[in-house]
């Protein structure tokens, strides 16, 4: 399904963002495996993480549903049931990786598959350590998957990670819940430290020193949750409304974990006219409402220890970018290639056909602005980052924008059109 948008020159309102995608997978996951009920409110609607939900029912866990708050009857780590048949994460790469963890330490075997987009994704990077902790995992040539694991005893290991992720780390922590003696996980750079402050608030025996995080087997006691807004949806509409010659937006109680906020960085270093406000704790993750309005912008560089901070919202920083005044550089994000599509690619492609000048590296983009937009097809490989990116390119273009594929924004974001309507976007209905 295609969506068109319309180029638009105001844009102001308040919108609430959906629940934190990364943070409802890990309250969904660890209340499965806890004991006692875990009370999830404002858990993301999407469908990544109704797919890591579906999973966990498959493996036995019951759960119920009031509106956006979710009941979890934790079964506890070793509680488990085997699935009937193969589980599902569709797009979730969380969902896979994440629940390949826990399935290491079963005693039954389980297969865990995904769409075409997920069954291209590496898994080779939580193969390899699970392994080395005694797991027996086959896959796909190279790595890729179904995966199928057949669980049993595992020993913790001390493992230096190559790349900084997040979901690699919260695998490993998850399968340390469940092994012999202690886990220990090095990483090269801080990604979202989300597992580490809700495992601890579950009462895991975690520890951390710097970029080193150790865990031993325990048991997780279930909790009462709220979710805060999604940084990564919300990073959209703040773009949005620093591109329009008249934007004004006010997104409450949105996450503002310093291992995600790289995005609201960057954009202040580039201008941007944001503020932070009602800053509080939620549920051990700080949350603040946010404002932003129309700036102008100017050219930065994006690289290092940043680039996991922003991971997810290096595709509407393109966008940004140009708009912005001078060479835009990003480096170290070679990752993008192996996201929900090859990121970096896709944003070259379509934000040139769009008029932008943009050159692709090995593991980046040079963007030079700012540039007039025009109107063009965009092919998003169904990647919902790239179909809201390019929505908000297409409200500063000259003529229509048609964007392809558009329904897949159901994966983090269902009700993003819906926001950009009720804010005077004309996306069609
Ligand atoms: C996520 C971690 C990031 C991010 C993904 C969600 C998570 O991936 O890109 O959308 O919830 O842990 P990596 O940790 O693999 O970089």
């Amino acid at each position: 399904m295609y969506i068109d948008i319309k180029p638009c020159a105001a844009l102001r309102g308040t919108v609430r963002v959906p629940g934190d995608k990364s943070i409802s997978h890990r309250a969904a996951i660890f209340g499965a495996i806890a004991k006692g009920v875990t009370r999830i409110a404002n858990i993301n609607d999407g469908l990544d993480v109704s797919r890591t939900l579906t999973c966990l029912t498959k493996l036995g866990v019951d759960l119920s549903f009031d509106g956006r708050k979710v009941y979890i009857n934790g079964k506890g780590y070793f509680d488990l049931a085997k699935p009937t048949d193969a589980l599902d994460a569709g797009n979730s790469g969380t969902t896979m990786r994440l629940l390949a963890g826990i399935l290491a330490a079963q005693d039954f075997t389980t297969t865990i598959t995904g769409d075409d987009s997920l069954q291209r994704r590496p898994m080779q990077r939580i193969i390899e350590p699970l392994r080395r902790m005694g797991a027996d995992i086959t896959s796909n040539d190279g790595g890729f998957p179904p995966l199928r694991i057949r669980g049993g005893e595992l020993d913790g290991i001390d493992y230096v990670m190559p790349i900084a992720s997040a979901q690699v780390k919260s695998c490993l922590l998850l399968a340390g819940l469940g092994a012999w003696g202690t886990t220990t996980i090095h990483e090269p750079a801080p990604s979202r430290d989300h597992s580490e402050r809700l495992l601890r608030t579950m009462g895991a025996l975690l520890s951390k020193q710097g970029n080193t995080i150790s865990i031993r087997a325990g048991e997780l006691r279930g909790i009462d949750l709220q979710v805060p807004g999604d940084l990564s949806s919300a990073a959209f509409l703040v773009a949005a409304a620093l591109l329009m010659p008249d934007g004004e937006i006010n997104l409450p109680q949105v996450g503002i974990n310093p291992t995600r906020s790289g995005f609201l960085e960057v954009v202040e270093k580039m201008g941007a006219r944001l503020r932070l406000f009602e800053t509080c704790d939620v549920g051990g993750e700080p949350v603040a409402s946010i404002r932003a309005e129309s700036s102008r912008l100017t050219a930065t560089e994006i690289s290092g220890s940043l680039i996991p901070r922003l991971i997810d919202e290096i595709p509407i920083l393109a966008v940004l970018a140009t708009q912005a005044q001078g060479q835009t550089t990003i480096r170290d994000a070679a990752e993008l290639r192996v996201k929900e599509s090859d990121r970096l690619h896709l944003l070259a492609v379509n934000l040139r056909n769009m008029g932008a000048a943009v050159e692709e590296t090995a593991d980046g983009l040079l963007i030079n602005g700012p540039v007039s937009l025009r109107g063009a097809d965009i092919t998003t490989a169904g990647d919902h980052r790239l179909v809201m990116a390019f929505a908000i390119a297409g409200l500063v273009a000259q003529g229509a924008t048609r964007i392809q594929d558009a329904e897949s924004v159901a994966v983090s974001y269902p009700g993003f059109f819906d926001a950009l309507r009720s804010l005077g976007v004309d996306c069609g209905e």
